[in-house]
């Protein structure tokens, strides 16, 4: 395994992504280069200055103007980063950790890749030890995928494979029945894979579905229960309100980021084994044609990028992907 989950930590290297804090909080990225250097129109501040600080140093600039360099988290980095598709935030992401129960060593699974973000993520909570196997069916998202994980961890891991395609057509070829601890699905459609991901669970496993909608969250509940190979599903959504701190100004921050999706889990029942009869049965609900219409791609407001935009940000991606690496 390589050491790309050891760069996190310690000094600054070349390679590395570095964030400048200048005078009135503005933030700028760099990624340091022996001999390179960061211009401003407050003079320029050299890249050696920084190699070899330790992270959260603060720099001088020629003009005497002081820089607080930080490495940016993941967060930070995945707020900011090139995207393809919408990214998971941070607050969810968290929550999936903890609700897939992600260990080390985890076996893996996750459908769409879009930007990567949830990729990241995941990688961390798996670490060294474990594998995720992640699929898309766009091949612009996976590329933006790849270059933003390389840019930011500053190689590929051994550990994780991008597979284009469809889950529902490449998850049976990839993983042997049976094997893969937790599945996570952040897609427009989940309902379409609910077999396949059923296939290849553990006893026990978890899959976590992030949706957008209450209609589509309703779907997919009714999907899962009705392949009888699942507990009965648990739905949440995660809301995170900052607050401001300051003397005796405190008080909720006036802005939050409310709704961005619901997650719903359950876990994989042993084969032959039948869930015990729930005390609440969900009514049947029956699908008429109309209903379908209104969860299509276009009703429920998926924009379809343009291949010309995705093609740009490919570009942008494998642009910070090559800066970002070393040969270490
Ligand atoms: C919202 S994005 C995923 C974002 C990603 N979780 C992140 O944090 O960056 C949803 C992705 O799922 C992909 N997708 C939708 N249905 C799929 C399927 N059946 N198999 C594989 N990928 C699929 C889409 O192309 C899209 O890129």
């Amino acid at each position: 395994m390589s050491d790309v989950f050891r760069r996190q930590s310690g000094p600054f290297r070349e390679g590395d992504r570095v964030q400048l804090t200048g005078p009135k909080g503005r933030l700028n990225t760099v990624t340091l280069e022996a001999g390179g250097a960061f211009h401003t129109h407050r003079g320029v501040l050299s890249h050696d200055l920084i190699i070899g600080q330790p992270d959260a140093s603060v720099v001088v600039s020629t003009n005497d103007i002081e820089y607080l360099a930080m490495r940016p988290l993941l967060t930070d980095f995945v707020m900011s980063m090139p995207r393809g598709a919408a990214i998971i935030y941070p607050k969810d992401a968290a929550q999936i950790i903890g609700q897939a129960d992600i260990f080390p060593g985890a076996h893996v699974v996750e459908a769409g890749v879009g930007s990567g973000a949830l990729s990241l993520w995941l990688l961390r909570a798996i670490g060294p030890s474990g594998k995720l196997n992640s699929f898309e069916r766009r091949e612009e998202f996976s590329e933006i995928a790849q270059s933003n994980v390389q840019a930011f961890l500053g190689a590929k891991p051994d550990n994780w494979s991008v597979t284009v395609g469809d889950l529902q057509e490449q998850l049976p070829a990839s993983v042997e029945p049976g094997s893969v601890d937790r599945v996570v699905l952040d897609m427009l459609a989940p309902w379409e894979c609910i077999e396949e991901c059923a296939e290849a669970l553990t006893p026990g496993g978890v899959l976590l579905c992030y949706i957008a909608t209450v209609t589509q969250l309703s779907r997919v509940a009714e999907a899962i229960r009705s392949t009888e190979l699942f507990t009965e599903p648990d739905s949440s959504e995660t809301m995170v309100r900052g607050w401001h701190v300051e003397g005796l100004a405190v008080r909720p921050d006036h802005r939050m980021v409310a709704h961005t999706g619901f997650l719903m889990t359950a876990r994989r029942l042993a084969p032959g084994s039948v869930l015990p009869e729930l005390k609440r049965r969900a009514s049947k609900s029956d699908f008429k044609d109309e209903d379908v219409e209104a969860w299509t791609p276009g009703a429920l407001g998926d924009r379809n990028s343009s291949a010309k935009r995705l093609r740009k940000t490919a570009r942008e991606a494998k642009k910070a992907a090559d800066a970002a690496t070393t040969d270490r």
